[in-house]
């Protein structure tokens, strides 16, 4: 990805939209350099997006729990990966997906059609499926679909012969981060999930409460869906993005079922250049040395046997 081209941009926001509980998905517009730059964006690349300077909402629409933090000051950048990059003739539009948890969150959701961000991307190293692969499984845990969401509409633009089925997993039902689920297309297409069905992919979701879904993790209905479903090891490949410890066992399993396996680390990432070194991801080498590599460079996708959990 060095000779991509990357810089600072401006943005303009064409929406911003609450889904569910803290979930708000937000679409931007790029134009010019950026929108050239953005088109090129492999899924699970970021930007980091400043909103220092975005105004706070009034004072009645802030969350109880996060009254006193509210008026911090946002000194960092905030990374954000795509659910979505469509290139249009004479831009190009982005989508995120972002859930409000503390003072920079709360500022995004004020951001309103026809306002600028400033944008510094695309950044990072993303999902690449080797040639060899027929078929893709899609894992998400919590807020990890953007990613993946991303992954499975190129795959269907790029790689219209490979099959991807999504598997996507939260607490409970109103903690999945998706807009349609079980939407109108979704439902005629007994998929549950609107945001892979529009690719024509099938998706299954798990609920720790089994509010909706599968009852249990991400992980478990993915080992009983690759128990239950027949696959050529060598074929597929696992594409995970979510909490550490799901990653963890997502591994695991790929390992213990000898298929090979993609994570998109979430790290805290302060410059996202690899400047600061706050984003060190132990890994092993060729010969089992430990050393570290940066998320924001040379990840944030990496092979999971590569990466010391
Ligand atoms: Fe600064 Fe990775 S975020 S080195």
């Amino acid at each position: 990805m060095d000779s991509q081209t990357k810089g600072q941009f401006e943005a303009t926001v064409l929406f911003n939209r609450p889904l569910r509980k803290c979930f708000n998905r937000m679409g931007l517009q790029l134009t010019g350099e950026a929108a050239e730059a953005f088109a090129k964006t492999r899924p699970g690349q970021f930007a980091q997006f400043d909103v220092s300077t975005v105004p706070l909402p009034p004072e009645n629409a802030i969350p109880e729990e996060l009254k006193d933090i509210a008026a911090k000051q946002i000194l960092l950048r905030r990374p954000f990966s795509f659910a979505r990059v469509a290139a249009e003739k004479d831009a190009t539009v982005v989508e995120v997906v972002y859930c409000v948890l503390g003072p920079a969150t709360l500022r995004m959701t004020t951001l309103a059609k026809g306002q600028s961000v400033n944008l510094i991307g695309p950044l990072g190293n993303g999902f690449s499926i080797p040639q060899d692969k027929k078929r893709v499984l899609l894992v998400a845990g919590g807020m990890g679909n953007p990613p993946l969401e991303h992954l499975a509409q190129t795959l269907t633009e790029e790689s219209p012969n490979i099959e991807a089925i999504a598997f996507a997993g939260a607490k409970t039902k109103d903690n999945l981060p998706f807009e349609r689920t079980l939407d109108k297309i979704s439902q005629e297409l007994g998929f549950w999930l609107g945001e892979f069905a529009r690719y024509s992919i099938s998706s299954f979701v798990a609920t720790d409460d089994g509010s909706a879904g599968f009852k249990g993790t991400v992980t478990s209905c993915l080992l009983e869906w690759l128990n239950n479903n027949g696959h050529n090891p060598a074929e597929t490949i696992i594409c995970a993005c979510g909490p550490k410890a799901m990653l963890v066992n997502i591994a695991e399993l790929a390992a213990d079922k000898n298929i090979d396996c993609l994570v998109s680390m979430e790290e805290m990432m302060a410059c996202g250049i690899g400047l600061c070194q706050s984003c060190a991801v132990k890994c092993k080498d060729e010969k089992g040395n430990e050393i570290y590599k940066l998320c924001c460079k040379d990840g944030p996708v990496f092979n999971a046997k590569d990466v010391v959990f």
